[in-house]
């Protein structure tokens, strides 16, 4: 018996490095699909009914997730945000779907998505309100959580709007205790450094431990202003929040916009690409009901995803800034590295980029040699590699080249 505790407590202390959230999941970056940036908080059935946050949208949303190839390419989270519910909790205090849009109920459209080989993401807040208005979880963190455990959510993306910024931590642990305690696996979500960030930095080891994701920085929306700023965010606090990242926890810097109004198809290849490297969660907001097959072919293109669920679980950072390019590296299983060449020059035509170890010191990888594939633009095998090789990538304005490096061992 001793020697049993003996050894697990070597277990729990050795097997866990980072000290992740121990619960089992998010052992890559979540994959899935959110409603909110392309439907926010549309609840108006009656003049949109094929848009507003309604159970058929979900039921929809499956649907072509199994049919159109999304699930097998690994996406299985089909994830409500916020506005699914009554502005009033049911007589027992329990949040209850909107009787009108869900007429169902959360649970009957969770058996619908797992029926189809999917899991349900659910939304709510840690405060007195959702940041749309709708009933707060503050008082009710274990009622809460039972109730979604109790509907078979898969995923809680637990928001903290309407909460005082000092008990972020300590909402944010209790809503996480919660959640071990129903005995569900529940990935949890969180957005505490977001709101915590305005007040002090945030302590990523304590949040860590007791979330599966966390947003970091604004809403991303439909532009590429916005994904840029995002990326730049990012590489700005990349010291702090990158040596956090790994199996079990993960920055998320929000949603996959691709597919929808705001940016060009090279611009979609730059959030694809950096989101890989960035090891984010992928989580599309668009509507896969209606999606051009450019960017259907992107945000299924096997290569990529690869490098996001990398078991390595390494997060990427930028590297370099020369002569208006951002190259972004990530360390990959089996000393491979992922590398993302970004043109910042948002003007001509496509713009040339030397790997040499000049512009790219990791290119010493390629001693004595290294195979190299560029997956974006277009997929290409480019071959046998040596520290000397003339290897030059073109990338088009606000467009990325992805591609990986495989160190070779010559015999
Ligand atoms: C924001 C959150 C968004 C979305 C929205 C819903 O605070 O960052 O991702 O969930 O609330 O009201």
């Amino acid at each position: 018996m001793g020697a049993f505790v003996l050894l697990l407590f070597f277990f729990c202390v050795f097997d866990n490095p980072v000290g992740s959230l121990d619960n089992g999941l998010s052992l890559t970056p979540t994959m899935g699909w959110l409603h909110w940036e392309r439907f926010m908080c549309n609840i108006d059935c009656d003049s949109d009914p094929h848009n507003c946050i309604s159970e058929n949208l979900y039921m929809q949303m499956a649907n072509v997730m199994v049919t159109e190839g999304w699930k097998e390419a690994g996406y299985e989270y089909i994830c409500i945000d916020d506005c699914w519910s009554s502005h009033q909790r049911d007589a027992q205090g329990l949040l209850q779907a909107d009787p009108k849009r869900f007429p169902s109920g959360i649970k009957k459209l969770a058996d619908y998505v797992h029926s189809k080989g999917l899991m349900l993401g659910i939304y709510a807040d840690l405060g007195t309100e959702t940041c749309g208005g709708f009933p707060g979880s503050l008082g009710y963190y274990d009622i809460d959580a039972q109730t979604f455990a109790d509907w078979g959510v898969d995923l809680l993306k637990f928001d903290g709007c309407y909460m005082k910024w000092n008990l972020l931590g300590e909402g944010y642990t209790n809503m996480s205790i919660a959640l071990n305690k129903t005995g569900r696996s529940i990935v949890y979500s969180c957005e505490w450094p977001l709101y915590e960030w305005p007040y002090h930095q945030p302590d990523y080891h304590a949040l860590r431990k007791v979330c599966n994701h966390w947003r970091n920085s604004v809403d991303v929306e439909d532009s590429w202003a916005s994904v840029k700023n995002i990326l730049e965010w990012t590489a700005d606090h990349q010291n702090i929040i990158v040596p956090v990242a790994g199996p079990g926890g993960w920055n998320d810097p929000d949603m996959l916009v691709i597919g929808n109004f705001g940016l060009s198809h090279d611009q979609q290849e730059s959030q694809m690409a950096l989101w890989a490297i960035m090891a984010s969660p992928l989580l599309m907001s668009n509507d896969l009901r209606d999606i051009c097959p450019r960017a259907k072919e992107l945000l299924q293109n096997r290569h990529i995803i690869s490098i996001s669920q990398d078991p390595l679980g390494k997060q990427g950072y930028r590297t370099a800034k020369v002569n208006n390019f951002e190259v972004w590296e990530r360390p990959l299983t089996g000393g491979q590295l992922a590398l993302a060449v970004m043109n910042k020059y948002e003007a001509g035509g496509p713009r040339h980029f030397p790997l040499t170890l000049a512009t790219l010191p990791s290119w010493k990888i390629c001693t004595p040699e290294c195979n190299v594939t560029q997956i974006l633009p277009s997929y290409k095998e480019l071959g046998v590699h040596t520290l000397f090789s003339q290897l030059v990538v073109a990338i088009n304005p606000s467009g990325t080249a992805l591609l990986s490096i495989t160190p070779m061992k010559v015999e």
